[in-house]
């Protein structure tokens, strides 16, 4: 039996793949170890959003090469593979094998290779899912995909190269897959897309149906999803945070920037004030709801009036957490022909600015809840000398509790007496 190792980078749809990678595997015979030292094969699923990420990925294998001399094999996938494709195959020659998202389904014939051989799989394929089921130990919680691709080239990302077109899964493939993990105690779902409210939109199917429908499947306790494009927030979706009570409160809603000018060579399709109204009709439907966002500091020809205007949006919106990000420009986007011209250390001071000023706002945004009860969805024991508890509140922030008994993967009411950047304190009996 081969043991393989598998390294993730990069987004939630990597991770949701690695595991039904590793699930099919298994049923093929593999054995998933969780060293590599100890592995015959090591597979790397890489990630290119930012250049960052994808020298992390290639640093990782490369520190690997010694264990070709006992024989063993390294494969790349992932976005890395799909971007460059033969490019990569050909340039690092002690990789054994690259093979893009879509091929997947190939990996238990494919890793019977020898040390000696090599191949590069990237072609189109009709079947770029794989339908093994996850492989579920004692989790109570999953992500679901239910789309591949992205076609919105915004100007800076990757994306849309390296997972191509929106591809959406089958409505009753998904409800089968849901109707699964619950059977084998997964409580709480979060489906993914690049664009998740775009889901349907090359099959004729609705994103707002489907989640009515997968809230309904008995034995789900709680529901989310991610990433909206705020192009494609509807009112249909919208009214959902009031009317289906197992949906987190919760709305991950990239703004990446707050000035117009900059939104438009982003091509982002919508302005600040789009945005605002957006936030705003949220927020009336669903006044105790979790808004996050991604900012991009650093964009070609950011100049500090575009970056204030950022500034301002933040302060103004006070999203209760922000993932900041400086620009990385990214071979075959659009904005790779714009000059890269706001300096590393300018990207960074910005890039601070914007951290120091969300600190206060968060700490803030998860004090609000505090004095109040809520029920929240056991995940875990997290420190059991002291008594403690992990969960989610039905606005999706994480909750540190002090109880003597919780079970994963259930509702229990909690008071909520405290909060801090990261958490929110209670117990489940004071
Ligand atoms: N599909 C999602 C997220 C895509 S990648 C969306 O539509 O928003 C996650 C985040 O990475 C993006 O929201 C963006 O903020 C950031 N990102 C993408 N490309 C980037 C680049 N070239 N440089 C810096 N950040 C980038
Ligand atoms: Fe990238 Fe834009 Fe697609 Fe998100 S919507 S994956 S940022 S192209
Ligand atoms: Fe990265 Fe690919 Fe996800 S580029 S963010 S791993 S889709």
């Amino acid at each position: 039996m081969k043991k393989v190792y598998i390294k993730t980078y990069g987004c939630q749809m990597n991770f949701y793949d690695s595991r039904k990678i590793k699930a099919l595997l298994v049923k093929n015979g593999y054995e998933i170890v969780g060293c590599p030292e100890k592995s015959d094969i090591i597979v790397v699923n890489t990630c290119s959003v930012r250049k960052h990420a994808e020298d992390r990925a290639l640093s990782f294998l490369s520190s690997y090469k010694h264990i070709k001399k006992k024989g063993g094999i390294l494969c790349l996938l992932g976005c890395i593979a799909s971007l460059y494709k033969e490019d990569i195959y050909k340039k690092y020659d002690f990789i054994n094998v690259v093979c893009t998202p879509d091929n997947y389904n190939k990996l238990p014939e494919v890793l019977k290779i020898y040390d000696s051989e090599r191949i590069c799989i990237t072609g189109e394929s009709k079947n770029p899912f794989i339908s093994e089921n996850l492989i579920i130990d004692s989790d109570v919680s999953s992500f679901v995909t239910i789309t591949k691709g992205c076609e919105n080239f915004c100007s800076y990302c990757v994306v849309p190269f390296t997972r191509g077109k929106l591809m959406s899964k089958k409505p009753e493939g998904i409800y089968s897959e849901v109707e699964y993990l619950v059977e084998k105690g997964v409580g709480e779902i979060i489906l993914l897309g690049q664009n998740v409210n775009e889901y349907g939109k090359d099959t004729g199917d609705n994103f707002s149906d489907l989640l009515e429908k997968i809230h309904n499947i008995k034995g789900l306790v709680r529901l989310g999803f991610l990433t909206s494009h705020p192009k494609d927030i509807h009112n249909a979706l919208i009214v959902l945070f009031r009317d289906l009570p197992k949906l987190y409160r919760y709305l991950h809603l990239p703004l990446q920037s707050g000035s117009d000018r900059i939104l438009k060579l982003m091509n982002r399709k919508y302005t600040f004030a789009q945005y605002i109204e957006i936030i705003d009709k949220v927020r009336k439907v669903a006044p105790d709801i979790t808004i996050t966002s991604d900012i991009i500091v650093g964009f070609p020809s950011e100049t500090e009036d575009d970056f204030n205007d950022t500034v301002k949006a933040i302060k103004n919106i006070e999203f209760d957490d922000l993932f900041v990000f400086k620009y990385s420009q990214r071979p075959l986007t659009s904005a790779s022909l714009m000059e890269d011209d706001v300096p590393n250390g300018e990207k960074e001071r910005r890039h601070r600015i914007i951290l120091g000023i969300q600190e206060e706002i968060a700490i803030k945004r998860n004090k609000r809840f505090t004095g109040r009860t809520d029920d929240v969805f056991v995940l875990k024991q997290a420190d059991k000398k002291n008594g403690y508890f992990l969960g989610r509140s039905s606005s999706n922030k994480m909750v540190l509790f002090k109880s003597i008994y919780s079970k994963p993967g259930t509702l229990e009411n909690i008071t909520l007496t405290s909060a801090d950047r990261r958490y929110i304190y209670g117990c489940s009996s004071c």
